[in-house]
């Protein structure tokens, strides 16, 4: 349903309408495509109403150009802890910098994505909406800070952007019905509202006997969806709620579980035992939750933790803490279940890279999960959606999906470009889908795989297919890093490290490269492996050698799927 609209550099649109009204630049920052895809609509529909839109990538964008820029419309997400995502980077900072041109003439707005289970919740967007206004600009709409589920919130920001950049604006098309746009066509069109109920063919833990870990390869059929994906996708996967939470949840507050409660804002009920395992988010605590249930009852407690110069101790105490805590700790009895859900988020669909090629496995898709479960104060506490995969979901269920287009994590054009995969743990799964693709259509290029868990006999995951690869040469390299089989840990970068010369051979001969996996930790090591590289075998001041991987990720040789 998605107009197709290239995203590459400074694509001018509607080159063709009627009456060029005025020029807009739509300016996003994206790291797994959904600012991309909404920035895309948002230009989608300028254009349908005679606006000359400029649709561009914070990276793609000139920014000398920004001073002749009247109208500027920017979606961003936040990334991680607050920081913008790896194609507004450079943007981001020129506008900071010394550099950034006043803009008295400019109008804006912004629309941020975030996640409200973060600190620095849309970070990036508030940013952005802050630097425009002290350089300038006027605000056409106030920001909009959109928390996961962002549909609604998204669609209503381009209605008042619309209407406000238009001046019949009463005349406005509205396809529009409580703020979700509707979608033409014959074919159902499955989507992360309208979900495909996938039927679940393999359910199987990669883990050997022993081993501290368990990831579950998941094989999911596609047959009759009309599903399409590519390798660097994701999916979304509705989950439930543990039924333990649920149940004791329920019991806490003395509520019954057969009532009826809503569902969403439409109105639509059901009972309360199935609102809350597969409507309403439960395990993971906000502040603005903790904001909205401090006003439930009157002296429950929560007005004192979130007193001015407590927020330190908030953050502690939301920390790996659920629903059923937050009613134990504090006097929230008497609340009925109607009250309580009106204050919950919707459950969010959660994403996973998908493991699998869809050349190798037609109306398939395989995932690659780790469960998530560990003790905090007191008692275990699980990974909403890896627990529910792990331990309730077996071959035959059912499971809600929707594809997620990563338009930020793909294979180079060329089949003949190497490429230079580094994912560690269950990071491994898009280059199990890369690998994949490039056997189905028999690609030239070299591949090398930098691969790393604790230990090699029993976490070494798809070791048969990296193999089977490496027999038949569709996979160059691999080289493999088990950090808790010696003394001293080995990583992935170290491994990098030790195969400098040969690693910056490849990125000579234009090797993209790609890292999947953890953000905080592995990621960020990562990339300064890579620049030790460039520094050593380059000759490049470390300065230079971060400009340089700059410079790559512009250019798009350079990606990372990470989280
Ligand atoms: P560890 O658990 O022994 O510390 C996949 O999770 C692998 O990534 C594990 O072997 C894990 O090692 C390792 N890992 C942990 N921190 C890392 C880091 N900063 N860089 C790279 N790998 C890391």
């Amino acid at each position: 349903a998605e107009t197709p609209m290239a995203a590459s550099p400074q694509t001018a649109l509607a080159v063709n309408a009627p009456v060029i009204s005025k020029e807009v630049t739509v300016l996003f920052g994206s790291q797994t495509g959904n600012s991309q895809k909404l920035a895309n609509k948002l230009s989608g529909r300028l254009q349908e109403q005679g606006f000359q839109v400029t649709l561009s990538s914070m990276n793609d964008f000139k920014p000398n150009t920004l001073k002749k820029v009247q109208n500027l419309l920017i979606v961003v997400s936040t990334h991680g802890e607050g920081e913008p995502p790896d194609n507004a980077l450079s943007f981001y900072e020129f506008l900071h910098s010394k550099r950034a041109p006043q803009l008295e003439g400019l109008r804006f707005s912004v629309l941020a994505l975030g996640d409200t289970s973060y600190e620095f919740f849309c970070q990036t967007g508030k940013d952005f909406d802050k630097r425009l206004e002290e350089l300038g600009g006027k605000r056409l709409t106030p920001r909009v800070d959109c928390d996961v589920d962002y549909d609604e919130p998204a669609a209503e920001w381009m209605n008042n952007v619309l209407s406000s950049l238009s001046e019949a604006s009463a005349a406005q098309a509205t396809t529009s019905v409580g703020g979700v746009t509707i979608e033409r066509g014959t074919q159902t069109e499955y989507s992360r509202s309208n979900p495909f109920q996938a039927v679940v063919l393999e359910n199987l833990n990669l883990n050997g006997r022993g081993s501290d870990r368990e990831t579950r390869h998941l094989e999911l059929s596609l047959e009759g969806s009309n599903l399409q994906y590519e390798p660097g996708d994701c999916l979304g996967i509705y989950p439930k709620n543990h039924p333990r939470l649920v149940d004791e949840l329920i019991e806490a507050m003395g509520w019954k579980p057969e009532e009826l409660v809503p569902i969403n804002k439409n109105g639509e009920e059901r009972p309360l035992r199935e609102a809350l395992s597969s409507h309403y988010e439960i395990t993971v605590l906000t502040k603005p939750l903790i904001e909205q249930a401090s006003k439930l009852s009157s002296g429950n407690g929560l007005q004192e933790l979130l007193a001015a110069g407590r927020e330190q101790e908030l953050r502690e105490y939301i920390r790996d803490r659920d629903l059923l805590d937050l009613v134990q700790d504090y006097s929230l009895k008497g609340v009925s279940a109607k009250e309580f859900v009106s204050i919950l988020r919707k459950l969010p669909a959660r994403l996973y890279s998908i493991s699998s090629s869809p050349k190798a496995y037609p109306d398939e898709v395989h995932l690659t999960i780790r469960k998530v479960q560990y003790k905090a104060h007191g008692r275990y506490r699980y990974g909403v959606c890896s627990s529910y995969i792990a331990d309730r979901l077996e071959a035959g269920d059912t499971l809600p999906v929707f594809v997620h287009h990563n338009p930020n994590f793909k294979l180079p054009q060329n089949p003949d470009t190497p490429i230079i995969m580094i994912g560690p743990g269950t990071g491994v799964a898009p280059f199990r889908a890369f690998l994949g693709e490039r056997e189905e259509i028999g690609a030239k290029g070299k591949t090398w795989l930098f691969f790393g868990d604790q230990h090699f006999s029993t976490d070494f995951l798809y070791q048969v297919d990296w193999q089977r690869w490496l027999k038949e040469g569709v996979l160059t390299r691999m080289d493999v890093a088990f950090s808790r089989d010696t003394d001293q840990k080995v990583y992935v970068q170290h491994r990098m490290l030790e195969k400098s010369k040969e690693l910056y051979q490849w990125l000579q001969e234009g090797a993209c490269v790609y890292v999947c996996g953890d953000e905080k930790k592995m990621a960020h090591d990562v990339h300064a492996a890579l620049a030790t590289i460039l520094e050593q075998q380059g000759g490049l001041g470390s300065e230079e050698a971060i400009e340089y991987l700059k410079r790559m990720q512009q250019e798009k040789r350079y990606q990372r799927d990470v989280y």
